[in-house]
């Protein structure tokens, strides 16, 4: 079976600190792979040369068994792949039917903005995809206002509208109150259950626990280990946790 991503070797430098070394590792089709490790483990690291923002300095990237030479960002995402960032992606001033078509707005056949179009898609989208009723997220409501877990939502909106099917949250928890992260832990769960593919980073061992597939845990720029979460209880994954973090190593 040909891997959704698959990563050789991949290294990246930045002058002397050595932020990815040699790492290998890979993403199936419909599998959530959860991205575990300290701060500064490399995690945004390996996530921006997914994406395409940061090119690495040696190995090879294969999107579905392809080889990619010279990843960017807009090639990233033609191939799928979209990024969910807490907050900073949207535009704060902006409505809501602006942020979930910025950069891909839709235009009718004269080749001008479509906007009743993006205004109509935006309503049907936030109740389909995200059972949000409330009045105060509609299509026509400045982002500025919403919560962070709604501001994530939206996010996680475009990404699907846009037929992403490799869908990266790199700490999308952060600042959520507990209802949203809930909230949040289910659209990931959601991703899942539509057949696609994510990579989950998140500080919080239970939050990736409980929705990956598979936890890859980084240390110091290497792949430590990895388990299957159904082979591994929450509470010894935890304990490998703190044991890499002291010794640097799983066993
Ligand atoms: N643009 C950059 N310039 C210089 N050094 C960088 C750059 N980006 C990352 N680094 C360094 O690379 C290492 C890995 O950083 P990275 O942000 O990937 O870690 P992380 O696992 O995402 O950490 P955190 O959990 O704190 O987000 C760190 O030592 C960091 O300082
Ligand atoms: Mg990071």
């Amino acid at each position: 079976m040909t891997h959704r991503l698959e990563l050789k070797n991949i290294s990246k430098s930045f002058g002397e600190v050595k932020s990815l070394q040699n790492i290998t590792m890979h993403v199936d089709q419909n599998e959530v792979v959860g991205l575990l490790g300290d701060n500064g483990a490399g995690k945004s690291t390996l996530i921006k040369i997914i994406t395409g923002y940061h090119q690495p300095d040696t190995g090879e990237l294969f999107f579905n068994g392809q080889k990619v030479n010279h990843l960017t960002v807009p090639k990233a995402r033609e191939l799928g792949v979209e990024t969910v960032y807490q907050e900073r992606a949207l535009a704060d001033q902006q409505t809501l039917w602006r942020n979930i078509f910025l950069g891909r707005e839709l235009r009718n056949r004269f080749g001008f903005l479509d906007v009743n179009k993006m205004v109509e898609e935006t309503n049907r989208l936030m109740i389909e995809s995200m059972g949000f009723t409330s009045g105060a997220v509609a299509a026509d409501s400045v982002i500025k206002n919403f919560s962070g877990g709604e501001k994530q939502g939206v996010a996680i909106v475009r990404a699907l509208y846009f037929k992403a099917d490799l869908i990266v949250l790199d700490e999308p928890t952060m600042g959520l109150s507990l209802q949203e992260t809930r909230k949040l832990i289910e659209f990931v769960k959601g991703i899942k259950r539509a057949g696609k593919s994510a990579i989950f980073i998140d500080h919080n061992v239970f939050h990736v626990y409980s929705v990956a597939d598979r936890v890859i845990v980084l240390d110091r720029g290497t792949v430590a280990g990895e388990f299957l979460t159904k082979d591994i209880t929450l509470n010894d994954l935890t304990e490998k946790m703190y044991h890499v973090a002291e010794t640097g190593h799983l066993d």
